[in-house]
């Protein structure tokens, strides 16, 4: 019943990821002080994926970051554990890692931060991106693939702090939400 609504396979999330760790890799060729900057939860899996590709040297920080409550976006974006972390961009070129472009808000409000923090620059790699109008706008950089606009799960994206552990990425379907 799970593997009906496949929209990325495992053996396509495989490819996805060798092609950006190529490609990322390639950008950031003749660069020192790369920061790669992961947002949490759901970009956990993605991130460990892709930086193990990744054929330079870098740093990895990690940012807790939080929008939506069930399968709603609430709009209202909050960053945790971040006090320490506008030391250890300044002056870096931070490369943002994601899971998932969905309205917005989080790359919108997480970039203008970052901004502050004087960053050497900034770059976006993001695993999918929604087709939908965004509610904010943001650059992505480096993207792994775009899906239709339905509720994901698996591969690091949960429902509810669940399903984050499925090797592939599924639609959510109504007989996963567990009241
Ligand atoms: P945005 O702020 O609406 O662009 O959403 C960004 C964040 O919401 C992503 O980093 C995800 O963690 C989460 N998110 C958005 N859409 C989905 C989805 O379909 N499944 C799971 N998480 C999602
Ligand atoms: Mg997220």
């Amino acid at each position: 019943m799970m593997d009906d609504n496949i929209l990325v396979s495992t053996e396509q999330l495989e490819k996805i990821i060798c092609d950006l760790a190529e490609e990322v890799s390639l950008a950031y060729e003749n660069t020192d002080d790369l920061v790669a900057l992961v947002l949490l939860e759901g970009a956990k899996y993605f991130a460990n994926d892709l930086l193990s590709k990744m054929d330079l040297p870098f740093d990895v920080e990690y940012l807790k970051v939080s929008s939506y409550f069930g399968t709603t976006s609430t709009g209202i974006v909050t960053l945790n554990g971040h006090d320490d972390l506008q030391v250890k961009i300044r002056n870096k070129n931070i490369l943002v890692i994601d899971d998932i472009y969905d309205t917005g808000h989080t790359l919108f409000n997480l970039l203008a931060w970052l901004e502050q923090c004087g960053p050497q620059s900034v770059k976006t790699c993001v695993l999918l991106e929604k087709l939908i109008e965004h509610d904010k706008p943001a650059a992505i950089d480096f993207l792994g693939t775009t899906i239709e606009d339905v509720f994901v799960i698996g591969y690091g994206m949960d429902h509810d702090e669940q399903y984050r552990e499925l090797p592939f990425i599924v639609e959510l379907s109504s007989e996963l939400i567990e009241e």
